[in-house]
């Protein structure tokens, strides 16, 4: 099982003046399509500070040991959007073709889905994916990736080494 983090990244959900619709939408959306592989450890609401982010970001991958952390928010263009900076900053690696994805069948539901910058990346042996905020792009986002999921941190976590034996 894939430990998985969900962190909900919004000043106002972090201030109690919004209530986090996004991160609970994901947890469904793992718990109903991705239960055969991974297992929600831990949810966060955090404010749009990057510092905050970083640090959360590395503990979770270094010493929590979460094998997947989700991010929603802060992806768009408003000043306060930095999600994507804090995750690149403390990634070794870009998978862009997750991101690419993402924004490719979203594109297809809106064109306001090329506003959203988020980006995955690898730290050692965690993926990080940003999401957008709202739970519509979130659950929209995640449900396109879902399919490349498993085999992408069966690789990551040295579970596979094997590419396109089994269909994968
Ligand atoms: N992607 C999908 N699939 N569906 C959407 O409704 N909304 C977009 C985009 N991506 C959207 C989407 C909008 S309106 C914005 S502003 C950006 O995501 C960034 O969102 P964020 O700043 O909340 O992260």
């Amino acid at each position: 099982m894939f430990k998985t983090a969900i962190i909900t990244v919004s000043d106002k959900g972090a201030a109690g003046l919004r209530k986090d619709e996004s991160g609970p939408v994901i947890k469904e959306i793992i718990e109903k399509e991705a239960a055969e592989f991974c297992r929600v450890d831990k949810m966060l609401i955090l404010p749009d500070e990057p510092e905050e982010l970083k640090h959360v970001l590395v503990k979770m991958s270094d010493s929590d040991g979460m094998d997947l952390i989700l991010t929603t928010g802060g992806t768009g263009l408003s000043p306060r959007d930095t999600t994507p900076e804090a995750t690149m900053q403390i990634a070794d690696r870009i998978v862009p073709g997750i991101a690419e994805y993402m924004r490719a069948k979203s594109m297809e539901i809106t064109p306001n889905a090329m506003l959203s910058r988020g980006v995955a990346v690898v730290r050692k042996n965690t993926l990080i994916i940003n999401l957008p905020g709202s739970p519509k792009a979130a659950k929209e986002n995640l449900e396109a990736i879902l399919p490349a999921l498993r085999h992408g941190l069966e690789i990551l976590t040295g579970q596979s080494n094997e590419c396109g034996r089994d269909g994968a």
